[in-house]
């Protein structure tokens, strides 16, 4: 079959990491038959530095005409990098928050698990980790507090800052539903995250969920507050199957379970609308103190592509092997920087990409 992927390199780590996945693609194209089509567009810095604008609209229309979006990462140094002296929107994470709502990628899919090649890596007492744990974080993308209406305005002599957090019914049950979808496909678990003891907008998250719920009986639901969320993660992440939380909570509680698993080079990430288009990235950022230098981990991009294989274009087999192929490298002993431990065989980025290739 013909593979039609956007991909965007963007800043930092970005064309490192992304240029490795495309050649892990090539190698699973060659195996299988199949085409890739790539085609290479702007966003983030990059895009700033070459139009003057974080995404452009002829952009988003080459995205929009792909199958799916292969992403590195955007953004710099918040502190030096010019980019943010610019106002807000025209910042390279308004590029990101543009593309999620021009292509209405609602479902933001970021699982976080812990290998067991890697376990010494976990932070958490061992104890703990010992039980291992695998969970996806399904997170509301596009709307609540990050599209809600914001503004300064000067009252009384001071500045006064206003941002809106609004859910509909509409945009929490077709999140709830993919979230009971998936953990049909997991464990059979969903814990809904909110914050339903204060919040209206979590009070009818919950409602919502529990009418989901009724249609899912195979799947368990339970109900937990964000701030019980933040520590049951660090206390006992392998009670989670799927974790079901709308946009801001799920931004914060995704890079706390990502941290727990130690590896975040590891950890990769999708964003689905209702269709089988998708944007995939990992779930790291774009390391600028390291750029250019050829030691980013690619795998978190790598699993990426993978799961953009299985989503978006149902090639089970071909992402089979892409994950085959890092729990082999890693079985072999090979480690980007990140990742580690003495004994060990340190590779480059570039090198990492080769011996997934292989493995394919
Ligand atoms: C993420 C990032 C973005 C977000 C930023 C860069 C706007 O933190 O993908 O989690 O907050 O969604
Ligand atoms: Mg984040």
């Amino acid at each position: 079959m013909v593979l039609n992927i956007t991909c965007i390199p963007g800043d930092g780590i970005g064309p490192e990491i992304v240029s490795q996945a495309k050649k892990v693609l090539e190698a699973v194209a060659k195996k299988y038959g199949h085409e890739m089509k790539f085609t290479d567009i702007l966003m983030g810095g990059a895009s700033i530095d070459a139009c003057g604008e974080p995404l452009t609209d002829e952009a988003i229309a080459t995205a929009k005409a792909a199958d799916a979006v292969l992403m590195g990462s955007i953004g710099g140094n918040t502190s030096t990098s010019p980019w943010y002296k610019l106002p807000p929107e025209k910042r390279p994470e308004a590029g990101l928050l543009k593309i999620r709502k021009a292509l209405n990628l609602f479902a933001n899919l970021r699982p976080a698990y812990l290998y067991e090649e890697l376990s010494a890596a976990c932070p958490l007492k061992e104890e703990i980790s010992k039980a291992g744990f695998d969970m996806l974080i399904m997170r509301e993308l596009t709307g609540g507090l990050y599209f809600g209406e914001r503004k300064t305005i000067e009252e009384g002599g001071e500045l006064k800052a206003i941002d809106t957090l609004t859910y509909s019914e509409s945009e929490i049950r077709r999140i709830a539903i993919k979230g009971f979808e998936i953990a049909r496909k997991r464990r059979k678990k969903v814990t809904s995250v909110d914050k339903a003891n204060v919040l209206d907008s979590s009070r009818l998250w919950r409602k919502v969920v529990n009418e989901v719920a009724a249609d899912y009986p195979d799947v368990t639901v339970e109900h937990m507050l964000v701030d019980n969320c933040a520590m049951q993660l660090v206390k006992d992440p392998a009670q989670f199957d799927v974790i079901l939380t709308e946009n801001m909570f799920g931004d914060i509680l995704s890079d706390e379970a990502s941290m727990v698993t130690g590896s975040i080079g590891m950890l990769s990430s999708a964003s689905l609308n209702d269709t089988k288009f998708g944007l995939y990235e990992p779930s790291h950022g774009s390391a600028p103190d390291i750029a250019g230098q050829n030691i980013a981990n690619p795998i978190a991009t790598v699993l990426s592509a993978a799961m953009m294989l299985r989503y978006s274009f149902d090639l089970d087999k071909e992402a089979d092997a892409i994950e085959g192929a890092v729990r082999q490298v890693l079985k072999d002993g090979y480690r980007t920087v990140d990742i580690y431990s003495e004994g060990m065989k340190k590779v480059s980025c570039s090198e990492m990409g080769d011996l997934l290739c292989e493995r394919v």
